[in-house]
């Protein structure tokens, strides 16, 4: 096969960061690297003839905040005239109820719930739990989107009380849940060899605990993969071999640069979408597998094309 061809005839999923600046300032994430707020150019809208092309077949909206990008609404339209599934990954704190029609245009919702508001304001700030579960309430009583509360592991919510109440407000809402714990990334504020971690670092043997205690627990409102959990439950988080990220899976930051995922988003020599051709940029990413990363469980075994 020529490597041109290498993406040819493969389902596609993009992530795209639609902005670097955020409204909130959660402990274990770094928003706009601490730098000013950028939002991917207009002329990405353009480009979404040709993703479709390519086989695109699934964009998920990302950040940041990706409410806080000003052509929101008319890129969701342009995505969706391809009939491109489209996942929106939101804090949710900014959904206004006068103004969230393009709501319907929207496949799954993916926001962020860290367990009850005394633990979960303490890392994601003051007021977001009530916030973000208003906002689930008006999305739920208006349309039939499904809706996935992740969960972020840390030591400060990794109780079995926490499991507890989060799988009962999970039902409540009518949303799916999935655990995952806190890792490094380039966007995080979080280091787990604990030089910079805000006291959220959880140890394997917690992990693999927190896991165990959801293997009790299946039931039809968690989005994780059985095997994933299985796996988190055996031997906590390891390295993986043989990532498809890259292969399958593509994130394009807001300058338009095509990385595997987060991991890669700091790397200095990226290729460009806008100046390449977004073919070429996604094959020079594409050509090899990574081997010996964490993130690959999370990518891999729980949510690749879900
Ligand atoms: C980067 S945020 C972007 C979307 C939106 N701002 C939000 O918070 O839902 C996407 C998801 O990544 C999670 N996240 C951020 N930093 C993380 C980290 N260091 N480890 C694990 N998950 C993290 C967030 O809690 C959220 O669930
Ligand atoms: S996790 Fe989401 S809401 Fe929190 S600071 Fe990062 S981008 Fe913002």
């Amino acid at each position: 096969m020529e490597e041109s061809d290498s993406i040819k005839n493969k389902l596609i999923k993009l992530n795209i960061l639609l902005t670097s600046g955020c409204n909130l300032r959660c402990l274990y994430c770094k928003p706009d690297h601490g730098c000013q707020m950028l939002f991917l150019p207009d002329k990405i809208l353009d480009s979404i003839q040709e993703f479709y092309d390519l086989g695109v077949c699934h964009i998920g909206l990302i950040g940041g905040e990706p409410l806080l990008y000003p052509n929101f609404y008319e890129f969701l339209v342009r995505i969706k005239k391809f009939g491109i599934k489209i996942s929106l990954h939101s804090n949710l704190t900014l959904l206004n109820n006068k103004n969230f029609e393009w709501l319907s245009l929207v496949d799954n919702v993916f926001t962020c719930i860290n367990g009850p508001s005394y633990v979960n304001d303490k890392i994601r700030g003051k007021g977001v739990y009530e916030k973000t579960v208003a906002a689930i309430k008006l999305i739920k009583n208006n349309y039939n989107v499904q809706i996935i509360i992740d969960y972020i592991i840390t030591k400060l919510n990794s109780r079995k009380s926490h499991v507890d109440y989060m799988l009962r407000l999970a039902d409540e809402l009518r949303c799916k849940i999935n655990f995952q714990p806190v890792f490094e990334h380039s966007l995080a504020r979080i280091d787990l060899n604990g030089l910079e971690d805000n006291g959220l670092s959880i140890t394997q043997k917690d992990i693999m605990n927190f896991y165990n205690y959801i293997m009790e627990h299946y039931s039809d409102i968690l989005y994780n993969a059985r095997e994933y959990i299985n796996s988190m439950a055996d031997n906590g988080y390891v390295k993986l071999d043989n990532c498809q990220m890259g292969k399958h899976f593509f994130t394009i930051d807001v300058h338009g640069d095509v990385v595997r995922c987060y991991k890669f988003l700091t790397e200095k020599e990226k290729p460009n979408g806008f100046k390449l051709g977004w073919k070429n940029a996604f094959n020079q990413v594409g050509t090899t597998y990574c081997s010996s990363c964490f993130y690959a469980h999370q990518f891999n075994e729980n949510c690749l094309f879900k």
